[in-house]
C-alpha cells in the first residue's frame, strides 16, 4: 500500500507530527506499506494562481512548475494521503491550504477510490476544517477518516503536550491499524 503524508506544521515532531507517529505505528503492524513524507514548510510551493490551465487544458497539468510537481506524481500513485496539520486561525494552516489549492490540477480527474486519513491538532475549534472534509468527501467519492486532537487545557489555560493526549493519539495508532487491515482486504 502506498501512503503520502503532508506534514502541514512547521514544527517538525511537535503535535501534528506525533499523530502521524502513532497512524504509521498502527499502519506498520498490518501488512508492508511504503511511506513517503512531504514537509510542506520545507518545499517551495506557490499558491494557485487561479488561471485554470488545470481545468482547460489537455492533460490537466498545473502551469506552475515547482515542488508541487512531487506531490502530484505521489498522490497519484498513493492509497492513502495523510492530511496532518495544526489548525491555524481557524482552519488548515497556510502551508496546507496552499497544498490543497494546488490539488486542484488533480480534482479533474478525481479523488474517487482515495482514503483521506486527516490529523488535525489544535487550542480551541476545529470544526471548520473537519466540515470541509466532511462536505467535500462525498462529492468526490473519498474515503475519509478524521482524527482530531485538542492540545490545550481550556480550564487550567495553558497548552499541553500531546504526550498527555493518550485518547488521541490511541485513536491515530488505531486509525492506522484499521486503513492497513481495510486496504490489504480489498
Ligand atoms: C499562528 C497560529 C495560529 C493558530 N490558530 C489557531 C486557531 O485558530 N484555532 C485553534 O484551535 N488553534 C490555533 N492555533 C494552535 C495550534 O493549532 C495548536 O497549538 C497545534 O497543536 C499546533 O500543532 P503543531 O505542534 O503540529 O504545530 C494556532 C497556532 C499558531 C502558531
Amino acid at each position: 500500500m502506498r501512503v503520502i503524508i503532508l506534514h502541514g506544521s512547521p514544527r517538525r515532531g511537535m503535535n501534528s507530527d506525533t499523530l502521524v507517529v502513532e497512524f504509521i505505528r498502527g499502519l506498520s503492524e498490518v501488512g508492508k506499506h511504503s511511506v513517503r513524507h512531504f514537509y510542506l514548510n520545507e518545499m517551495s510551493i506557490k499558491p494557485c494562481q487561479g488561471c485554470e490551465h488545470c481545468s482547460t487544458s489537455a492533460g490537466h497539468r498545473c502551469a506552475i512548475d515547482d515542488d508541487m510537481t512531487q506531490i502530484y506524481d505521489a498522490y497519484k500513485a498513493a492509497d492513502i494521503i495523510v492530511w496532518a496539520t495544526p489548525m491555524y486561525w481557524d482552519y488548515l494552516n497556510a502551508q496546507t491550504k496552499t497544498v490543497q489549492d494546488r490539488m486542484e490540477a488533480l480534482a479533474c480527474e478525481g479523488f474517487s477510490g482515495k482514503t483521506f486519513a486527516v490529523l488535525l491538532t489544535y487550542r480551541y475549534h476545529v470544526e471548520s476544517a473537519t466540515n470541509m472534509f466532511k462536505r467535500i468527501a462525498p462529492d468526490f467519492n473519498i474515503d475519509l477518516h478524521i482524527v482530531t486532537c485538542r492540545t490545550r487545557d481550556l480550564e487550567a489555560k495553558r497548552d499541553i503536550p500531546i504526550s498527555e493526549c493518550p485518547k488521541e493519539l490511541g485513536e491515530a495508532y488505531e486509525l492506522g491499524k484499521i486503513l492497513g487491515a481495510k486496504k490489504n482486504r480489498s
